[in-house]
């Protein structure tokens, strides 16, 4: 074919675009570890699907020579491709290109994907790393955070945002991912803080690596920003992958039914007797998880946050569900401030994404001390309950041991309108546990006794017969029924089922004031 110059310049074009920064950037960016914002994004999105948007776009600006200085795309891949099928927005940093700050222009680019993302239902991934706002371009480059910011807020409850941290973000280019529901982070290569390890050694004295800051292992141990870790970029990605596979497009959307796999047999027989009948005994709260639920679907969210409450995205019957489960092997499955943080936070995304909610309860309370009280359990407990409260997706509850107090009341109880609530045999529904409550009751009687200690065993004994059962709460209709631990999966797809297409609303409102 003769060469035509004009399809030649469109050509040449494109290899430049492909480039961002150059081949000793993209070097530089292999050498830390980091794949480039290209190679994530041909990772992330199924083969050959990527159409991109504003690959000609440059900065504007031409101060500090700026205007010597324009790479196409400039530092932000746009645009859309499909995961497992279904279509996704996504915008991947250049760190190759100005080292992936935010211009006035790359900021547009973000701020067109959400646009169309929002009008068109579609979920936005967001892949970060950046060193913030770009310097030269001063309040402009702040204005284009705010529009993201905002958009971020706007988007939010509507379509999935998803983000991954995968290089610098710092000062407030935190707050992009803060706003969105779920964000990934890649051990040694990423970190976000406020202010960075120079400015907190100036302030308050103390030494700090930036990992040790802002790093993945201190947001998703410490201080529960991010959601997962994963030791590099592809596992991040892949990560991601497999969480669209457990979220709708948007807020109207459903998620697709996949196709079942019963739990192992040996794992679901167990069930029967996998609680032991000491309430002092702890069991894993994964055990009873994966017995129930479609065999390998668990998929843990915040896993290395507040282990005393375990959630994430499962499938049973091939339907996803949103799991939230107190785990009886970490503070005996207390809540204090952080479980119910992140058990509200969870609820909260699932209600808003058509996620129905399987609640397993063994709790004995929330966790006493000042340090709890003076930091707000009273508040963020309260965050649980209105999560719960709130949520009109089809809500079960499982209670498998102990529903103690206000706990009881919090853990998606038929009060707060759940909509199928069943116990096992070795439920205990009541006020506190048996020697708590006998101490407080037959504390003049068992003072008196010839014999203390025979009198508090005897008055324990008649407590936890007439009391430490399901069997009151049932006789009310508190609870559904008292089912055997291995027939709960095929009760659970059954009540699934029927309220699949569940009619429910809040009254009419501006918008809540959930107690922040
Ligand atoms: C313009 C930037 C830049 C920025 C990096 N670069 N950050 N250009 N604006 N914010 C450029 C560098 O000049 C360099 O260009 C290239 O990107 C790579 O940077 P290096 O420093 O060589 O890389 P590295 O050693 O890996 O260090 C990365 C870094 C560092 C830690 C991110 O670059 C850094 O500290 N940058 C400044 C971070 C910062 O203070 N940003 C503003 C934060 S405040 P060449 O041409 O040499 O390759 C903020 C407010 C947001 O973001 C407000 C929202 C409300």
């Amino acid at each position: 074919m003769a060469s035509n110059p004009k399809v030649e310049r469109l050509q040449k074009l494109r290899e430049q675009a492909k480039i961002g920064g150059g081949e000793v950037r993209i070097e530089k960016q292999h050498d830390k570890g980091k794949l480039t914002a290209r190679e994530r994004i041909d990772l992330l999105l199924d083969k050959g699907s990527f159409e991109e948007l504003d690959k000609f776009v440059t900065h504007r600006s031409s101060a500090f020579g700026l205007d010597k200085k324009k790479v196409l795309g400039d530092g932000v891949v746009t645009g859309h491709g499909k995961i497992h099928g279904r279509p996704v927005y996504v915008f991947s940093q250049d760190f190759t290109v100005f080292g992936g700050s935010l211009s006035e222009t790359h900021a547009e680019k973000i701020c067109k994907i959400m646009d169309l993302a929002l009008k068109n239902g579609v979920p936005v991934i967001g892949l970060n790393d950046s060193g913030g706002a770009r310097i030269q371009e001063g309040v402009s480059s702040l204005g284009g955070y705010a529009e993201v910011f905002w958009r971020n807020s706007m988007a939010s409850g509507v379509v999935p945002q998803i983000s991954a941290v995968m290089g610098p973000c710092a000062g407030g280019a935190v707050y992009s991912p803060a706003l969105t529901d779920f964000i990934f982070m890649v051990e040694n290569t990423s970190y976000m803080f406020v202010t960075g390890p120079n400015v907190v050694k100036t302030v308050t004295h103390e030494e700090v690596t930036s990992e040790e800051l802002g790093g993945a292992t201190a947001h998703n141990t410490k201080s529960g920003v991010a959601h997962f870790a994963s030791p590099n970029d592809a596992v991040c990605i892949n990560q991601i992958r497999e969480l669209m596979n457990y979220i709708p497009q948007n807020c109207e959307g459903k998620v697709p039914l996949i196709e079942s796999k019963e739990p192992d047999s040996s794992k679901a027989k167990a069930l029967d007797e996998l609680v032991p009948l000491n309430p002092n005994k702890p069991y894993d709260i994964h055990d009873v998880i994966n017995g129930v639920m479609d065999k390998g679907s668990f998929y843990e969210v915040h896993k290395d946050y507040a282990d005393n409450i375990v959630v994430g995205f499962a499938r049973i019957g091939g339907r996803s569900v949103g799991v939230v489960a107190n785990q009886p092997l970490s503070l005996a499955g207390v809540l204090d401030i952080d479980a119910s943080l992140k058990g509200a936070r969870f609820v909260r995304f699932c209600d808003a994404f058509n996620i129905p909610l399987v609640v397993f309860e063994d709790v004995p309370g929330f966790l006493p001390g000042t340090d709890q009280e003076w930091n707000g359990i009273i508040k963020h407990g309260a965050k649980l309950l209105y999560a719960f409260c709130e949520a009109t997706v089809p809500k079960m509850t499982v209670i498998t041991r102990k529903a103690y107090g206000g706990a009881y009341d919090v853990m998606n109880s038929k009060h707060i309108r759940a909509d199928y609530n069943v116990a096992w045999p070795t439920a205990e529904i009541a006020v506190m546990g048996t020697k708590g409550a006998v101490e407080i009751i037959f504390r003049k009687e068992i003072a008196k006794a010839d014999d203390p200690e025979a009198k508090q065993k005897e008055l324990e004994d008649e407590y936890s017969k007439n009391f430490a059962h399901p069997y009151l709460a049932a006789g009310r209709g508190f609870i559904d029924d008292v089912i055997l631990p291995s027939e709960t999966r095929e009760k659970l797809i059954r009540a699934l089922e029927v309220s699949k297409d569940k009619v429910d609303a809040v009254p009419k409102k501006k918008h809540d004031n959930l107690p922040l």
